[in-house]
């Protein structure tokens, strides 16, 4: 019945409204599982998570359902083919979830999940778990309301926090199972709960690693301090060198194939609401800091940056101890826009780094995961397909963002598959995804779950 029904209320909404307490108690039961994909001592809960995330597909309708095994993490498979005439869409979602460390800043436990004031914590909660499970929910309560409207793939992996580099692999030996019309993803975050919001692109990301080893042991730093390099000194330098009084990354090339907007995309971006003074008072600072040139929400969007995610050597543990150590190392990322690549920016570093080192240590760069940048289309049926199903259930028409993390995969799937993607994310920034207490709004899980089957309704009209 629902194909032709109002938007107001539908089977597929009843559906949903008389079975929410199981939706969300099912979501819990997820949470419980710390699917750590970064760490092997999780190696079996991840797998125990993809257990539950086929056997939810399954219980949902979902045919074919497969626990796909890679060199890593499993990736979950499923899907229901209606009508091969009809067009196809890929949900595309991840299952693990980042390390919850540090635990003692957590003021409940990562993976046992509490509903606290309308907000769901755990690890994992907005980031995915609590948003590719919207899309599980919405086709059982489609396929049990008879609503399903065209056919659906789902493609759930365990290594997104990892790179998703077994998922590439996957993705160029499995092209004639993935065929599809449009990939869907629910992994990214709107403006706020009643500013609807779809993201339009996403950055890339080149991470690694450095090593500096200045003598070679660890000396007393009273003997030898002064004459002899420190690593670690040597190490802040290099990296205060890497960014320019301007703001601007000190790499040579760096911003050589970066693409700028025109002044008329600016000011389109700029037209989203967005209090730079609430934003700086949430997060705690006085002042923001970045790119001459640019807003602030530009330079968290389509400008690149280079950041250290961690840094060590030394010693660190109680008290002191007067050392002047051989090695220091840091773990550095630069995310990247349209039309970086990822390869080259990762070679750009890596010889500027070897470059500047001074003759008095060694340097080492390593390379981790990296990824492409991606933009999705405004213009396409699916993009409009999901404005209007938000539309209907915020009650306004989204406003297409650019969100500055990093999905690499959606990159892949146009190269690989030719397909673009919608962004169809109903979390907020303020969800502290990959930071302790992370937290999903049982409004917006719900608000997805509602919007999903209505987008599938409009995208099987309007791609037909
Ligand atoms: N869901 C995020 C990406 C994201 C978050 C995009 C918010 C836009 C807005 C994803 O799980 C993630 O964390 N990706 C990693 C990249 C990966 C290669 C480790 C990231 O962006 O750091
Ligand atoms: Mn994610
Ligand atoms: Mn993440």
């Amino acid at each position: 019945m629902s194909l032709t029904a109002a938007p107001s209320t539908t089977a597929t909404d009843t559906y949903i409204e008389a079975n929410k307490e199981r939706f969300l108690s099912e979501l819990l039961d997820l949470l419980r599982i710390p699917s750590v994909s970064a760490d092997p001592k999780y190696k079996a809960d991840v797998a125990r998570c993809a257990e539950a995330v086929s056997a939810r597909l399954k219980e949902a309708g979902a045919d074919k359902v497969e626990i796909c095994p890679t060199k890593g993490h499993p990736i979950v498979y499923g899907e229901k083919i209606i009508d091969p005439k009809k067009p196809t869409v890929l949900v595309y979602g991840h299952y693990d979830v980042q390390p919850p460390d540090p635990l003692n800043l957590w003021d409940s436990p990562p993976f046992e999940p509490v509903i606290k004031d309308g907000l769901i914590y755990a690890r994992g909660s907005a980031d995915d778990k609590g948003q590719f499970f919207m899309h599980v929910k919405a086709f059982e309560a489609m396929m049990r309301s008879n609503a399903l409207p065209c056919n659906v793939k789902f493609m759930i992996e365990g290594e997104e926090e990892v790179g998703s580099d077994n998922l590439g692999l996957f993705v160029k030996a499995n092209k004639e199972r993935l065929k599809a019309d449009v990939v869907l993803i629910s992994d990214t975050a709107m403006l706020a709960n009643d500013v609807p919001s779809i993201n339009t692109g996403l950055r890339g990301l080149s991470y690694l690693e450095v090593e500096v080893t200045g003598p070679n042991r660890d000396l007393h730093s009273g003997v030898y301090g002064g004459a002899v390099a420190n690593p670690i000194n040597t190490l802040c330098a290099m990296i205060a060198s890497l960014h320019d009084a301007d703001g601007r990354v000190n790499i040579p090339g760096f911003y050589d194939a970066v693409a700028e907007l025109s002044a008329a995309e600016r000011k389109a971006l700029a037209e989203a609401p967005f209090n730079e003074a609430e934003w700086m008072k949430d997060l705690g600072i006085n002042a923001v800091k970045g790119e001459k040139g640019y807003t602030t929400d530009e330079r968290c969007t389509i400008r690149p940056t280079l950041d250290v995610n961690g840094i060590w050597g030394g010693y660190t543990g109680e008290g002191a101890k007067t050392v002047l150590p051989s090695k220091a190392f840091a773990k550095l990322s630069m995310r990247l826009v349209p039309d970086q690549k990822s390869d080259a920016i990762t070679k750009l570093f890596t010889d500027h780094f070897k470059k500047i080192a001074p003759p008095y240590v060694k340097v080492e760069v390593r390379p981790h995961h990296g990824g492409e940048a991606a933009v999705t289309p405004i213009d396409s049926p699916a993009y409009q397909a999901a404005s209007k199903a938000m539309e209907e259930t915020f009650g306004k028409k989204p406003i297409p963002t650019r969100g500055g993390g990093s999905i690499p995969i959606v990159a892949l799937f146009e190269a690989e598959l030719g397909l673009k993607t919608v962004l169809f994310g109903f979390g907020l920034d303020s969800d502290n995804i990959h930071s302790p207490n992370e937290k999903y709004g049982v409004f917006n899980y719900f608000k997805g779950i509602t919007t999903i089957p209505r987008f599938f309704r409009h995208y099987a009209e309007l791609a037909q």
